[in-house]
């Protein structure tokens, strides 16, 4: 379980994309929500990253399909962060959050340290539990360029205006131990973004090449995201929340590698499904609750 300073504590994460900008989930999951095989109220749940402007990225809905390819055992996007801007969400989903049942985070692209205050200030006055600053979208043109130090202000500087606490997500491609020891004063927690193609499959063509390569999730990423996720929890800095679960068992073997929670993301576009079930079973199995970490 992670505990945060405004008491907010949690063990199950959505993570970022999953269930849409609310938290409530796309509109092809609702026939699950209205049959109980999916229910956010269960988990924690990050909102897709929103941008201080709007964002065309690489989605076209009338086409999803074309940058988010499911595979056998994970998925690749490059949706490349499209999404509607901060003040669509501040005008159409914050009247609604204190009304929400599940707990949500908001997700703020983290590239522009002016852009995180300035998101963060209009936000101000919201029942957010958390702010996740994405540090890591595999799909955007800045990935590369960034630096450590600078992904390290841009957490101080948030931290200073931020009347929420705040989660760091950073890529198996930063060099994420330094990172989760310099910032550790400032986040509460970090958690992992997908996998760069790149890195996952140097040898091999992306299907998404066109858009970069994409980013790689779920069973097909867990070499890379709990080799980071292990480390991290026992460099014993910042708690880290375990991505990557697509059976059941992952989550006994995450909370194994020291994480304090764990997240699920692309297991909802292939079996939606799965998450509800397997933290009811978990709870079920599990009524005592695990230590505090
Ligand atoms: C379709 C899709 C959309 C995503 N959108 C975002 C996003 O907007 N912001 C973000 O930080 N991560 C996003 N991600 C990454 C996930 O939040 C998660 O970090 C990643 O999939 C690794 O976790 P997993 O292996 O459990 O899927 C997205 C992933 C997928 C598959």
């Amino acid at each position: 379980m992670i505990q945060l300073s405004n008491g907010h504590h949690f063990e199950f994460m959505v993570a970022s994309g999953a269930l849409a900008f609310d938290g409530g989930g796309w509109p092809w999951e609702q026939p699950l929500r209205c049959m109980g095989l999916l229910k956010p109220e269960l988990f924690t749940v990050v909102t897709k990253t929103l941008t201080l402007e709007p964002r065309k990225g690489n989605l076209r809905w009338s086409r999803p399909l074309g940058v988010v390819k499911p595979m056998r055992g994970g998925v690749i996007n490059s949706i490349g962060l499209t999404n509607p801007g901060i003040d669509w969400w501040c005008e159409k989903i914050g009247p609604k959050v204190a009304q929400l049942p599940w707990d949500l985070m908001v997700s703020l692209e983290a590239d522009v340290a002016s852009d995180v205050i300035t998101m963060l200030n209009k936000l101000k006055g919201l029942p957010l539990k958390g702010i996740e600053l994405n540090l890591s979208c595999p799909n955007t043109i800045h990935e590369g360029s960034r630096q450590t130090d600078y992904m390290i202000q841009v957490c101080h500087q948030a931290k200073e205006q931020s009347e929420w606490p705040l989660i760091a997500k950073l890529s198996v491609d930063h060099d994420y131990l330094t990172m989760a020891q310099e910032i550790s004063g400032a986040v509460e927690a970090v958690s992992i973004n997908s996998v760069p193609w790149k890195l996952a499959f140097p040898e091999k063509s992306s299907p998404l090449a066109k858009f970069g390569g994409g980013g790689v999730s779920g069973k097909l990423a867990q070499q890379w995201t709990w080799k980071a996720t292990e480390q991290i929890a026992s460099q014993n800095t910042v708690p880290v929340i375990g991505p990557s679960v697509w059976d059941y068992e992952d989550i006994e073997r995450i909370f194994g590698m020291g994480a304090g929670a764990v997240s699920f993301g692309s297991v909802f576009v292939c079996h939606p499904w799965r998450p509800t079930r397997f933290v009811e079973r978990w709870k079920r199995e599990h009524s005592g609750t695990p230590p505090l970490r």
